[in-house]
């Protein structure tokens, strides 16, 4: 069992990766960007304060966040935790520390996903997902195989983002670098972080992911 995170710009492969380690290993996804769109689609109050800051590619407060991962390290485990998407600041990643010791658990891996912003453009404005099984696809690099229908779960419920344009990616590029990449330096410090090559071809990554989960073990 290993819990890690998942650290990297929007567009980075974060969501790509988690969904093999959920498929391979059993490990269970914790992703806030998905919990805050299921908190918009169920049309809660907290669904509709964070719905117009998501859509801009600004941060939700870290209360909000940190609310949603509480929440959910209550629950089975599995193979273990991926945060995905979290911690974004430092004060989410203090957090994370002290709920994981509340838990009775700890951190194994920090990896960090190391892409250029060049290639995040397309990648960030070509994709699709599956409404029903959260399948990620690419206009050009991974496409459903047939059109309109998802590879997993034959649904025809594909969607794309609401911040999956060019202006809300150069926020949320913003917002990564002022607040969420002093993480690197900070899970550096602390001996956890470990760095793979995210514009590797999507396989490559999940290699390389599972030399350092087999190396936490
Ligand atoms: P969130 O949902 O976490 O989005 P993100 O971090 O911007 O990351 P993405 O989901 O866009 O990218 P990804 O790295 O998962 O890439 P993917 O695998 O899909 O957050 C959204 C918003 O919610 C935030 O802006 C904020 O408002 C709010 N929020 C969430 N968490 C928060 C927090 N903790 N604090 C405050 N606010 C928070 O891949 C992208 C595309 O590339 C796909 O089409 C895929 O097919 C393709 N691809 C993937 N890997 C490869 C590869 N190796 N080669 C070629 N193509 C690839």
């Amino acid at each position: 069992m290993a819990n890690i995170i998942l650290l990297g710009p929007p567009g980075a492969g974060k969501g790509t990766q988690a969904k093999r380690l959920v498929d391979g290993r059993d490990m269970v996804q914790l992703s806030t960007g998905d919990m805050l769109r299921e908190a918009k689609t169920s049309g809660s109050e907290m669904g509709r304060m964070v719905a117009d800051v998501m859509a801009r590619g600004q941060l939700v407060t870290d209360a909000i966040v940190i609310g949603l991962i509480h929440e959910k390290l209550t629950g089975a485990a599995g193979g273990g935790f991926i945060f995905d998407g979290f911690p974004r600041t430092l004060a989410q990643a203090d957090a994370l520390g002290g709920l994981m010791a509340e838990v009775g658990q700890s951190l194994d891996a920090v990896i960090e996903m190391q892409v250029d912003d060049a290639a995040l453009v397309s990648r960030i404005t070509g994709r699709y997902t599956c409404g029903d099984c959260g399948a990620v696809y690419h206009d050009q690099t991974h496409p459903t195989q047939v059109h309109g229908v998802c590879d997993i779960c034959r649904s025809d419920n594909l969607v794309r983002r609401a911040d999956d344009n060019a202006e809300a990616l150069r926020t949320r590029l913003m917002e990564y670098y002022k607040k969420t990449s002093p993480l690197i330096g900070y899970y550096y410090a602390k001996g956890e972080l470990s760095s793979v090559d995210g514009l590797a071809e999507v396989d490559a990554v999940t290699a390389a992911i599972a030399q350092v989960l087999d190396k936490s073990k």
